[in-house]
C-alpha cells in the first residue's frame, strides 16, 4: 500500500469503529516518515490505541452476542501478537524487523475492515 489513507470505502457507517479507524490509520501513516526514537514511541501508542479499540469491538460483540465472535476476536489477538512482537524487535535493537510489520498493517486493517468489521457493522445495525 503507497499511501495509508482511511478513505470512504473504509468507513463502515458506526462512528465508533470508523473514528478509531481513521485514528489508528493517521497514526501509521505517520510513522511511515519516523525515525527512531520517535517511531518507537509511536509504536507504543500505536499498541496502546489498539488494545483499547479491539476491547472496545469485543465488547461490542458481547454486548450483542455475536455469532461470529471468537473468530474475530481471534484476529484482534493476533493483530495485538504481531505488533508486541514488533516491540521486542524494537527492543532488540532490530528496527528493520519492527518495521517491516508496521508496514504490512495498513493492508491487514483494510483486509479486515472489509471483511470481519464490516459483517460485525452490519450485524450492530440491524439491531439498532
Ligand atoms: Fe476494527
Ligand atoms: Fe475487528
Amino acid at each position: 500500500m503507497d499511501s495509508i489513507v482511511f478513505g470512504p470505502d473504509l468507513a463502515l457507517g458506526i462512528p465508533v469503529m470508523d473514528q478509531s479507524h481513521r485514528i489508528v490509520f493517521d497514526l501509521l501513516e505517520s510513522m511511515q516518515s519516523l525515525a527512531r526514537p520517535a517511531f518507537d514511541a509511536a509504536c507504543h501508542q500505536l499498541a496502546a490505541e489498539l488494545a483499547e479499540d479491539l476491547a472496545e469491538e469485543n465488547r461490542l460483540m458481547a454486548t450483542i452476542q455475536y455469532p461470529l465472535a471468537a473468530t474475530h476476536r481471534a484476529a484482534h489477538d493476533g493483530l495485538l501478537a504481531s505488533l508486541d512482537h514488533a516491540l521486542c524487535l524494537l527492543a532488540a535493537g532490530d528496527e528493520a524487523g519492527a518495521r517491516q510489520i508496521v508496514h504490512s498493517l495498513p493492508d491487514w486493517f483494510a483486509a479486515h475492515i472489509n471483511t470481519m468489521d464490516l459483517a460485525l457493522a452490519i450485524a450492530a445495525s440491524r439491531l439498532e
